[in-house]
């Protein structure tokens, strides 16, 4: 498993926090006007998945009262959280993949309309993935999952035997012995759980994608457009589809993988499909990774070319994240699927209190500058959302002048404290309640439990939360209070 080189615990710093007259001076409360995107200051909330859907993908009470709460605090834009393009069940994750979906829909962005004053803008992130199954014990793998061919024969030596014999001897096998039998791909879905990639273009449907997603991510686009939302993000980072045929381990052989070319071509088609199915003014454009931080895969120099080309296709605005991959996720216990954040790669996607010598805030700024020079020098004015670990003012402000974003995104920050853009705005600054990095959301994240901050889920249990008629608490979150300060 990896762990970061050295474990230095950081908190979180306030730094200077400006007075109402700096406020007024600075870029990151000036309004921000780029063709389709008009922000009233440079301020973003990233998506972030919080598990409030039903397990039919559909808005609840809790998903609008979340996005409310978001918008009391004014920040520039929100990115409504990844919402599945397929109409499959996907459990509690919020789903624009039929026509039945625009009205909860229009729920949050009325919500979000009212309890910013209009101020926010709403977009929603657009996502797809490939199936992934939880990781059985070895024996019912070998038993009901694996297929039998003669290269397990061959290994074994039993090159008469049936497909009964074949799988009784590998069920008796240690996981060691087993290592050495299965093939790299067999043994992988044996211990962590199996994964599609991209790259199975013997599976009809993976084949298909490049058919297949156009109209899947434009159909939802339409969707979000008359549900109200002022454009859509689409997801291509961190472990999913769209990433992964970015990915330099896309090794696609139709002209849908291979060199940078190849890679790029799906996510500009999709592009294009979105933005011929939308109004002239919806905002689209997307979250892709500058840098995958896993072994062989894409760097810094693969990103410069992606953006250069989102942003020469006319994408209105190019959201930055790093890592957040399947390839190097932990280990997962039996009965439970890999999670893409729990590697070196996840530790990059949403750095936490203890981290490497480098610290946990601000890790993303250097490629992100990288990324917005190439841009500018091409004579492209695209805006980049800058986010990962900045939770002060200093930090969002210093990343604005030093040109390392147009934008500035707060996830686990805003979370911990959604009131930061209005507190900061206002001359409060230094009443913001600060993050402290110690992931427990994304703890539940990965458990897709509904996600709470523990700054604030304990008192609001403490205080708001019926108990159960033996005194005890309820374990799902509650309502999310407003400070009380
Ligand atoms: C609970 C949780 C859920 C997230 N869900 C998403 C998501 O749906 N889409 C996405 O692009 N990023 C997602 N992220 C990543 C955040 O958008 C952000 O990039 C990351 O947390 C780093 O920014 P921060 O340091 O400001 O939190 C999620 C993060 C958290 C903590």
């Amino acid at each position: 498993m990896w762990k970061p080189p050295e474990k230095i615990a950081y908190s979180p710093r306030g730094g200077h926090w400006p007075s109402e007259r700096e406020v007024r001076r600075s870029r990151l409360f000036q309004p921000l006007e780029h063709g389709r995107l008009s922000l009233a200051q440079r301020t973003w909330i990233p998506a972030m998945v919080p598990w409030r859907a039903t397990e039919e993908g559909e808005v609840t009470r809790d998903v609008i009262d979340w996005y409310r709460r978001f918008a009391q605090g004014r920040p520039g834009a929100i990115v409504v959280e990844a919402t599945g393009i397929r109409d499959i069940p996907s459990g509690p994750l919020l789903r624009a993949s039929h026509d039945r979906y625009i009205e909860g829909l229009q729920d949050i962005v009325r919500a979000v309309r009212e309890a910013s004053g209009g101020e926010t803008k709403l977009f929603i992130q657009l996502i797809d993935f490939l199936a992934i199954k939880r990781r059985q014990p070895a024996e019912k793998f070998i038993r009901r999952f694996l297929a039998i061919g003669d290269h397990h024969r061959e290994a074994l030596g039993m090159t008469e035997a049936s497909e009964d014999e074949v799988r009784e001897t590998l069920a008796a096998m240690s996981e060691e012995e087993l290592e050495a039998v299965l093939t790299t791909r067999e043994f992988e879905s044996l211990s962590m759980g199996s994964r599609e990639r991209v790259t199975d273009i013997h599976l009809p449907h993976v084949a298909d994608l490049p058919e297949t997603l156009p109209g899947l991510f434009a159909d939802a686009a339409r969707r979000a457009e008359a549900a109200g939302f002022d454009g859509v993000e689409l997801h291509y980072a961190h472990a999913y589809t769209m990433a992964s045929f970015l990915s330099a381990l896309n090794t696609r052989d139709d002209g849908y993988g291979g060199d940078p070319d190849g890679r790029v071509r799906l996510p500009l088609e999709v592009f294009d499909a979105v933005r011929g199915a939308v109004g002239d003014s919806f905002t689209v454009g997307c979250r892709m990774l500058a840098e995958e931080c896993i072994e062989s895969g894409s760097g810094l120099g693969d990103a410069l070319f992606f953006a250069e080309k989102f942003a020469l296709a006319g994408m209105d605005f190019i959201s930055l994240s790093r890592g957040g991959k399947f390839e190097d996720a932990k280990r997962p216990k039996v009965g439970e699927a890999a999670y893409p954040y729990t590697g070196r790669s996840g530790y990059e996607c949403m750095p936490q209190y203890l981290s490497d010598a480098r610290g946990p805030f601000g890790r993303n700024l250097a490629p992100a500058r990288a990324i917005r020079e190439r841009l500018r020098a091409g004579g492209l004015d695209t805006p980049i959302v800058v986010a990962g670990g900045i939770h002060n003012f200093d930090q969002a402000e210093s990343a604005l002048s030093a040109g390392e974003g147009d934008i500035v995104g707060l996830a686990r920050q805003a979370m911990a404290d959604p009131d930061w853009f209005e507190k900061v705005r206002s001359g409060n600054g230094s009443k913001v309640r600060l993050c402290e990095y110690t992931n427990y959301c994304e703890g539940l994240d990965q458990k897709h439990k509904m996600v709470t901050c523990k700054l604030w889920d304990r008192e609001a249990l403490d205080e708001e939360t019926p108990r159960t008629p033996d005194g005890k608490r309820r374990t799902v979150a509650p309502q999310w209070g407003r400070d009380r300060d």
